[in-house]
């Protein structure tokens, strides 16, 4: 008979739970999401996801270059929807990012999201009145599509990214 913990592994893993990403450390991550951020910026001339009011806290060009792409996001309110932060680290699924990157769209591209009934958003969020209800922006990145795998690099990342008190 298999022994408990490895069939509950094998189960885990079999949902993408326990999958080979969760166990690689942090640092190598981080490289590899900036590695798909960088390549999703393009080479052109505009400044990448910045600055610009609708993802104001997200300059990629100037976090790239710092290496603070982890500490801009983890634990920091989103913009569009301030309940949630971009990255609750350790929490993928309470990460305004992976809805970000991972929703579905409607036919016209804008992201099919429904907030909280209670959700009131801030006078300045940004995803208030585009369209005369709330409107959260378009899936991640802007242009194009990413792999699962880079998906599941970024869940990854956000499961292995340590609390911002700890850094
Ligand atoms: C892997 C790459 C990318 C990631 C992880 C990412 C992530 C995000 C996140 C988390 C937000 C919401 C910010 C908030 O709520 O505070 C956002 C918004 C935004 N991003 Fe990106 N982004 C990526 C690539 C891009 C690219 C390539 C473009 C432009 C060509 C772009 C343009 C925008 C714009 C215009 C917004 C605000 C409006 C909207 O959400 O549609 N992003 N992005």
């Amino acid at each position: 008979m298999i022994p408990l913990h490895r069939a509950a592994a094998a189960t885990l893993a079999w949902l993408g739970c326990g999958s080979a990403e969760t166990t690689r450390d942090f640092a190598s991550l981080n490289a590899e999401v900036r590695e798909i951020v960088r390549g999703s910026c393009g080479s052109g001339a505009a400044p990448c996801h910045g600055p610009n009011p609708t993802a104001r806290s997200l300059d990629f060009e100037r976090l790239l270059e710092s290496d603070t792409l982890w500490e801009a996001m983890a634990d920091v309110q989103s913009c569009e929807y301030d309940t949630l932060p971009l990255v609750a680290p350790g929490e993928p699924e309470r990460s305004w990012l992976m809805v970000k990157l991972t929703g579905q769209t409607d036919p016209d591209g804008r992201l099919r999201f429904d907030p909280d009934s209670s959700w009131v958003p801030a006078p300045d969020s940004c995803a208030v009145g585009v369209r005369g209800s709330y409107d959260f922006g378009t899936r991640m990145p802007e242009v194009g599509q990413l792999s699962p795998r880079e998906i599941e690099t970024f869940r990854a990342w956000i499961l292995a990214g340590p609390p911002p008190t700890a850094q």
